[in-house]
C-alpha cells in the first residue's frame, strides 16, 4: 500500500485532504502539522522519513500570512524556501514523489490573459518571492515532483476570504471591497481532489514505465475570473445577506504587501495531461456554501 505523508495538515488544504481520504482508501496516510513535524526542523524530517518512508509527500505547510511576511522576512523564507529544500532532499533520498503547493503570487500581475506555467515569474511580495524560491529548490533537487500553483484558496477551515466576508457582515452594514485585482477563487476541496487524482495517475504511469513527462509545474484553480468585489458579491448573494457592498480601488485599501492586479492561471496543461474537468468558481462556491 502506498504511503502518503501530508504536512501542514491542520491548514485549509490539509484538512480538505483529510476530509476526502476515505474516498482514496488504497493509501496509507500520515497527517502531520507543525507540532509533530516542523518542516524547518531537519532532525524531525529525517526521523519521519526514516520511520514512515513515504511514497508521496504532499507539502501543504507554508507561511501564508501575505502581509505579515513583509515584516517577518526570515521566517517566510525559512518555511517557504529553506524547509522546502530540505523536504526535497529527503524526498530524493527516499525516492518519494513530492507534491508541493505554490501560488499565483509568484507572478507580477501585468498580463491581461491567464498565466501559463512557463510565463516568467516575477513576485512583488516577500510571500511570492519566498514561494518562488521554494519552487526553484524543488526543481533543482528533485526530478519526481509536481508543483501545483493555485490561487485564492477558501474552505470551511482556517482563515480565508469567504469566512472573513461572512464575519464582517455580522457587524457591518457597508463593506468596501477591492475591485481592480482579478484572479480566481479556488475551492480547497477541489484542489485536494485534483492532488489525489494526480497521485493515482502517477502510480498508473509508473507501473507502465512511461514516467518522466508528467512531472513538473501545473496551474490549478477553479474556472473563470473575478475581482474580490465580485467574489464578495457572490458570497452575499448565496447567503442572501443584505449589505451595502461598494467597489474600492486597490489604492483605497493600502496593505503591507503588494498584490498582483491580474493573476488568473491558465489550466490547459493540467486539463490535458490529467484529463481533469474543472468546476466554475461560482458553481463550486454555491455548492460548498449551500451544503453547510
Ligand atoms: N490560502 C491561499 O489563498 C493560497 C493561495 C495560493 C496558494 N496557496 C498555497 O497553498 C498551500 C496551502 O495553503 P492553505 O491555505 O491550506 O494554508 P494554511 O491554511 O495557512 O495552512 C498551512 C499550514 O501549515 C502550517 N505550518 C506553518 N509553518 C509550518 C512549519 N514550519 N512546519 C509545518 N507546518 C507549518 C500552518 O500552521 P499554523 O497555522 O500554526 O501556522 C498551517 O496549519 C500553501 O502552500 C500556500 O502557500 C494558498
Amino acid at each position: 500500500m502506498n504511503r502518503i505523508l501530508v504536512t501542514g495538515s491542520l491548514g485549509q488544504l490539509g484538512r480538505c485532504l483529510q476530509d476526502i481520504k476515505s474516498q482514496y482508501s488504497d493509501f496509507e496516510y500520515k497527517f502531520v502539522d507543525v507540532d509533530e513535524l516542523d518542516i524547518c526542523n531537519l532532525e524531525q524530517i529525517q526521523r519521519l522519513f526514516e520511520d514512515y518512508k513515504p511514497d508521496f509527500c504532499i507539502n501543504t505547510a507554508a507561511y501564508t500570512a501575505v502581509d505579515k511576511a513583509e515584516e517577518d522576512i526570515q521566517k517566510a523564507f525559512n518555511v517557504n524556501a529553506d524547509a522546502v529544500k530540505n523536504l526535497a532532499e529527503f524526498c530524493l533520498e527516499y525516492n518519494t514523489v513530492l507534491i508541493h503547493i505554490s501560488t499565483d503570487f509568484v507572478f507580477e500581475g501585468n498580463k491581461t490573459v491567464p498565466y501559463k506555467e512557463n510565463d516568467f515569474p516575477n513576485p512583488i511580495s516577500i510571500y511570492g518571492a519566498s514561494k518562488l524560491e521554494g519552487e526553484k529548490h524543488v526543481q533543482a533537487i528533485l526530478p519526481k515532483h509536481f508543483i501545483i500553483r493555485t490561487s485564492w484558496l477558501y474552505s470551511p477551515y482556517g482563515n480565508n476570504f469567504v469566512k472573513t466576508m461572512l464575519r464582517l457582515a455580522e457587524t457591518k452594514t457597508v463593506l468596501n471591497v477591492v475591485n481592480d485585482q482579478i484572479g480566481t477563487p479556488t475551492n480547497a476541496n477541489d484542489l485536494a481532489e485534483v492532488i489525489m487524482q494526480i497521485i493515482c495517475k502517477e502510480i498508473l504511469l509508473d507501473k507502465n514505465s512511461e514516467l518522466t513527462p508528467i512531472y513538473g509545474i501545473y496551474h490549478f484553480s477553479n474556472e473563470g475570473a473575478c475581482s474580490w468585489y465580485d467574489f464578495a458579491k457572490k458570497i452575499f448573494s448565496i447567503y442572501k445577506i443584505d449589505i451595502n457592498l461598494q467597489p474600492l480601488p486597490t489604492s483605497g485599501y493600502p496593505t503591507l504587501a503588494k498584490r498582483p492586479f491580474y493573476s488568473v492561471l491558465d489550466k490547459s496543461k493540467i486539463k490535458t495531461v490529467f484529463g481533469i474537468k474543472i468546476k466554475d468558481w461560482e458553481q463550486t462556491l454555491t455548492s460548498i456554501l449551500t451544503d453547510r
